[in-house]
């Protein structure tokens, strides 16, 4: 057993696109005070058409892996976090593992709604504590445009693309992943869903017709339940943690609305600065979202060595979930231009040994006798 596990990495990736509320504006019947006053958002960002979350993924794990200085064959464990991943199967962190060349991961996704990164934290320190692992990649990516219906002023305002990655490491030294806590309701799910295309509503005619593949949310509900979820996980990962609220240096709640962090800052009695946020410039990016706060507060410096910090999220399932962290991690120093160019020849390699083992994959489908067609000819 290593008792701890620290975040020793982190990286980002968000689209260039940016999608302002006055551009919604002329879009659906909205406008920007209506979305500044009622969610705090004024822009988000949306991927190109050849932007995905597998390669949002991959931008964020490169850098997250170029923070901690490891190379992607370090890696025990890949695990995204996502409602939107490129297929239903397989998992995009397979494709992940295979892009980044992390020849011995294991690599799986997991579907926790908006809670997903929290619930990626938490299992992958646990099986780090545990000694199943050394060293783990957690990554919460979304591309929430390609499910979201551009007619429906009421979702269509608040989401964006993007994603976040951190590297976990098990270590002897006090600090890193203290506690976490994770929950779930189903009796919720249907306040937050995207009704078709799994095995209940199978893509139809029927199922486009309806608008089936795009999110739909009862807001107010989901409101309701996010502003008592969220201080009251906080409250309880510090218990567990043996902490208390005043311990905290920062807070990194779900980036969904701003009232709903307020609520939840009031409700804690936090001081607002002690609070990140950055959900005016990316808007509800889901699983992405605590992560690429938590990118941007470790590189703005809002967290230092020794500091206290809790992720707290919801989101779809109903799920909720939060994460007590001790940061142990100094600011990173730029990588040298001659290790930026070993990096890059690495990742180069990857995409050739992909490659390589497709042509070698269908050279042996070409030369072996298939042993099925055999069977059946015995059978005959
Ligand atoms: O990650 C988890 C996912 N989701 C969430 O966290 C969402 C949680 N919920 C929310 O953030 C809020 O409920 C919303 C931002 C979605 C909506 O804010 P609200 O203050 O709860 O508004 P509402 O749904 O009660 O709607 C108030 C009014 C309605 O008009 P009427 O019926 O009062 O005439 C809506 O039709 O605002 C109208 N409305 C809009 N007006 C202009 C709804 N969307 C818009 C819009 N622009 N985009």
């Amino acid at each position: 057993m290593t008792p701890y596990a620290h975040i020793v990495g982190w990286g980002k990736c968000v689209p260039e696109r940016a999608l302002t509320n006055d551009e919604l504006s002329e879009m659906v019947d909205t406008s920007d005070e209506w979305i500044l006053a009622r969610t705090g958002i004024q822009e988000r960002r949306i991927v190109g058409e050849e932007e995905t979350t597998l390669s949002m993924s991959l931008h964020a794990a490169q850098q997250a892996l170029e923070v901690a200085h490891l190379r992607p064959n370090q890696l025990d464990l890949i695990v995204i976090a996502t409602v939107t991943p490129d297929h239903l199967f397989p998992a995009t962190s397979c494709l992940l593992q295979d892009a980044l060349g992390a020849t011995r991961a294991a690599a799986f996704d997991l579907s926790a709604g908006c809670t997903g990164f929290v619930y990626g934290l938490g299992i992958a320190s646990h099986l780090l504590i545990a000694g199943v692992y050394r060293t783990a990649l957690v990554i919460g990516a979304e591309t929430l445009s390609r499910i979201t219906d551009w007619q429906d002023r009421a979702t269509c305002v608040l989401f964006g693309d993007g994603a976040g990655a951190v590297i976990l490491q098990a270590g002897e030294n006090e600090g890193g992943i203290l506690a976490t806590v994770l929950g779930a309701d189903g009796s919720g799910g249907e306040l937050l869903h995207l009704p078709a295309g799994g095995s209940r509503y199978p893509a139809s005619h029927r199922t486009v017709a309806e608008g089936m593949h795009y999110i739909q949310m009862r807001g107010r509900e989901v409101f309701r339940f996010a502003v008592r979820k969220m201080p009251a996980a906080t409250q309880e990962v510090l218990q567990k943690a043996g902490l208390s609220i005043a311990d905290v240096n920062l807070l990194i709640p779900h980036q969904a609305n701003q009232r709903i962090i307020e609520a939840a800052t009031r409700a804690l009695d936090l001081p607002p600065e002690r609070v990140y946020s950055n959900l005016h410039r990316y808007g509800n990016t889901s699983s992405a979202s605590i992560p690429l706060a938590l990118c941007e507060a470790a590189d703005e410096g809002r967290i230092q060595p020794g500091d206290l910090m809790v992720c707290v999220g919801f989101g779809a399932g109903l799920t909720w979930g939060a994460a007590a962290i001790r940061w142990t991690r100094p600011q990173p120093v730029p990588t040298p231009p001659l290790r930026r160019f070993l990096r890059r020849l690495l990742y180069l390699l990857a995409t050739t040994r992909s490659r390589l083992r497709k042509a070698w994959r269908w050279l042996n489908a070409l030369l072996t006798r298939d042993p099925m067609a055999k069977d059946g000819r015995k059978e005959q």
